[in-house]
């Protein structure tokens, strides 16, 4: 007789402006997206697959489990419906509990409030203490209460801290992107890991150790732990499995010439210690040096990728013209090379596509630090 399937809700966390990628990545992971939001993928699959997708996605940020959704107009309703939902199944007694609520266009919406109700209705099922995101050990379990017209959705966190933690990054220099932004980024690039992959606007090195990663097929997620593994009862059986897997997958011998450079030394510096940590430093070739200096090796052709600074800032655009200009410069110079590079100003962005004198084969924007950054491809 066949099994069936326990399907939960699921809802993965993107980046805002890369959720196809995302997506494609999901699929290519075994779960079928059926709903798309501005930064967020809803998909329903077993337990079995949101560890899978914990352990594999680049480009999510965090995964939660969807528990419930009901009307709630009142604290009562709320409490009553909270009390009924499976929490004794997932929360080990005396787990420690981040709450967060938001309230938009609903009867209840004094966050407080929400956030007490749901504690209390919690506690009858399975005891829990509550403590601020500031005093979230790494165990701690994240809960988040929506409510919008009146609708309340509550989900319980399966991955932990955010996914971009991969464990290996601890130094970062200014304005460093996310893991999870730079993985989709590359995929969206349609980087497959086997070409040279430079960045001569590295910082603290996050394309090339993301490309390392990928190039290695090392899992995201094999260095880190997730809120489900303190979770009262998950399948640990399957889930060593699913790591003993992804360990066999792992090839660093595959791993093609890959190169971050910066100006900067200190940001040479923090990009191998992360290098060191993610025990990449023989897979990446760091230098301090100047992007007009950088020497390329020209041939195999392979991808360069580039977060210039943006020059969001009054007076910066002037003084950044001739760093876009250098850029495109050695751009326009890597023949059969193709090139990704990050922008916030359509100025600066102009003089580089001016430079590099190639028409760009696409463009995606997404959201980083409150700014609205395009990528270009070459
Ligand atoms: C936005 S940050 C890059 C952040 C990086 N993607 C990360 O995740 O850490 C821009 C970097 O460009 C470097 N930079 C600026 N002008 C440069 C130049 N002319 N040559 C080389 N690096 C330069 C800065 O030192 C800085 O580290």
């Amino acid at each position: 007789m066949p099994v069936r399937k326990r399907l939960l809700d699921f809802l993965a966390v993107v980046t805002p402006g890369l959720e196809e990628v995302a997506k494609e990545e999901l699929t290519a992971l075994g779960v079928e997206v059926s709903e798309e939001h501005r930064g967020g993928l809803g998909f329903r699959a077993e337990m079995l697959d949101a560890m899978r997708v914990n352990l594999h996605a680049r480009c999510v940020g965090r995964l939660w489990l969807r528990m419930g959704r009901f009307r709630a107009g009142a604290v009562p309703e709320l409490y009553n419906r909270t009390a009924k939902l499976p929490w004794a199944r997932r929360l080990a007694p005396e787990s420690v509990v981040v709450l967060r609520a938001h309230a938009q266009r609903s009867r209840l919406i004094h966050t407080g409030r929400i956030m007490d109700a749901v504690r209390d209705a919690i506690n009858t099922l399975v005891p829990i203490k509550v403590v601020a995101e500031a005093d979230a050990p790494p165990e701690a379990q994240r809960i988040l209460i929506r409510l919008v017209d009146n609708q309340c959705e509550i989900s319980l966190d399966t991955s932990g801290a955010l996914l971009h933690r991969r464990g290996y990054r601890q130094q970062t220099g200014r304005a460093p992107l996310r893991e999870t932004t730079a993985a989709a980024l590359l995929r969206w690039a349609q980087w497959d890991g086997t070409t040279p992959l430079v960045d001569p606007m590295c910082g603290s090195g996050t394309f090339v150790l993301e490309g390392a990663l990928m190039a290695a097929k090392k899992a995201p997620g094999a260095e880190r732990r997730f809120a489900f593994e303190f979770w009262r009862k998950y399948d640990a059986y399957n889930w060593r499995r699913l790591g003993t897997e992804a360990k066999a997958s792992e090839d660093f011998g595959a791993v093609p010439l890959l190169m971050g450079s910066d100006r900067n030394a200190e940001a040479i510096k923090a990009a191998r210690g992360n290098a060191t940590r993610a025990g990449l430093t023989q897979h990446i070739n760091f230098q301090n040096v100047d992007v007009q200096s950088v020497r390329i090796p020209i041939s195999p052709a392979g991808l360069l990728v580039c977060n210039p600074p943006y020059g969001t800032r009054i007076g910066s655009r002037e003084s950044l013209d001739p760093v876009y200009r250098q850029l495109g410069a050695r751009i326009k110079a890597l023949t059969g090379w193709r090139a990704m590079v990050l922008s916030a100003d359509s100025t600066l962005r102009k003089t580089l596509v001016s430079v590099v004198k190639r028409r760009p084969l696409k463009e995606v924007e997404f959201d980083h630090g409150g700014l609205k950054v395009t990528t270009t491809l070459f």
